[in-house]
């Protein structure tokens, strides 16, 4: 038997101190409800749903409720979910208005014979299976897209490679981003689950890691879990999260972390977070950002950050 482990993490970026209460928070009650699930014997991909549920309608994290917006104004969420033991997963892209993309997410892995749906079939299927809908805007967001619009339109930012250097700068001092989770049972059985409204003025259509197996989140039960935050572009180039697994064969969770962060350093740029679980119920975080908002629980407890091992 395994000894069961969930991390959490509610986004990289630069939190404002106003609101790094409120978010750990948010990261510790998803991880205590994920584990509520692993406690009673229930398994790693229910755990890991049911931590992205509670961040996902939790508004200060950018995931459903209080998602970021895009360029036109619009909410388009990606989120997905995988099983480390059968390398099952499924994600959407692009959905606007439903609740809970994480459900639709882990409907089309269970449901359909894909693993990527984005855009109308993706709200056909949310309307068969009957998810519930909402308007996931937040006034709070709403004022945060209108600040960050004027800096854009100031042409301090006329193309979307200047996203990092804005962020590494802190001149987008709201941007934070995405919510994952991992979880191991105490089969032994890893899953991986991420969502997210994706970066605050990004072209309508772009779709980011969080819905990219490989890039946002991985899971293998022979080798553990990852999943990754901050600017999908990076992500996607060093498929981070199948990256960060591939290292967990001889490195330790944190080690995995901290080394597939330095290389997208070198490689694509700073920008980026991951948190990472192994088989044995190890884990780790590391990021290129100035936070990481996360937290673990296990039987023998927990803690929640704002930070993890910063590689700047
Ligand atoms: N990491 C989320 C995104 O870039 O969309």
């Amino acid at each position: 038997m395994k000894r069961p482990t969930i991390v959490v993490h509610g986004g990289a970026g630069n939190w404002p101190s106003d609101k790094r209460g409120r978010a750990l928070r948010g990261v510790r009650q998803a991880a205590e409800n994920g584990f509520a699930i692993l406690k009673q014997g229930g398994g790693a991909l229910s755990a890991v749903e049911k931590a992205i549920l509670s961040l996902e309608d939790n508004p200060i994290f950018n995931a459903g409720t209080g998602s970021t917006m895009n360029l036109a104004g619009r909410i388009e969420n990606d989120a997905s979910i995988m099983d480390g033991t059968g390398l099952e997963s499924g994600s959407v892209a692009l959905v606007n208005g439903i609740k809970n993309p994480i459900k639709l997410a882990r409907l089309i892995m269970e449901k359909t014979d894909h693993v990527l749906i984005a855009g109308k079939t993706a709200r056909i299927l949310a309307n068969a299976f009957a998810l519930e809908k909402a308007d996931l805007r937040t006034s709070e967001r709403l004022s945060t897209w209108r600040r960050e619009k004027r800096i854009f339109q100031n042409g301090r930012s006329r193309d979307f490679k200047r996203n990092s250097a804005l962020l590494a700068s802190g001149t987008l001092g709201q941007m934070v981003d995405t919510v994952g989770a991992l979880a191991l049972d105490s089969h032994g059985r890893t899953a991986a689950g991420a969502s997210t409204g994706g970066m605050t003025l990004k072209l309508p259509g772009r779709i980011g890691d969080t819905a990219v197996i490989g890039a946002g989140l991985y899971a293998d039960d022979r080798l553990g879990a990852a999943t990754a935050t901050g600017i999908g572009e990076l992500a996607i180039r060093m498929v981070l999260s199948k990256s960060a697994c591939d290292l967990m064969r001889s490195k330790t969770p944190q080690a995995a972390s901290t080394q597939v962060i330095r290389s997208a350093n070198s490689r694509v740029g700073r920008g980026l977070g991951i948190i990472a679980l192994d088989r044995k119920g190890r884990y780790g975080a590391a990021h290129s950002t100035k936070h990481l908002c996360w937290a673990t629980l296990d039987s023998k407890g927990g803690l929640a950050r704002m930070n993890g091992q910063r590689v700047p």
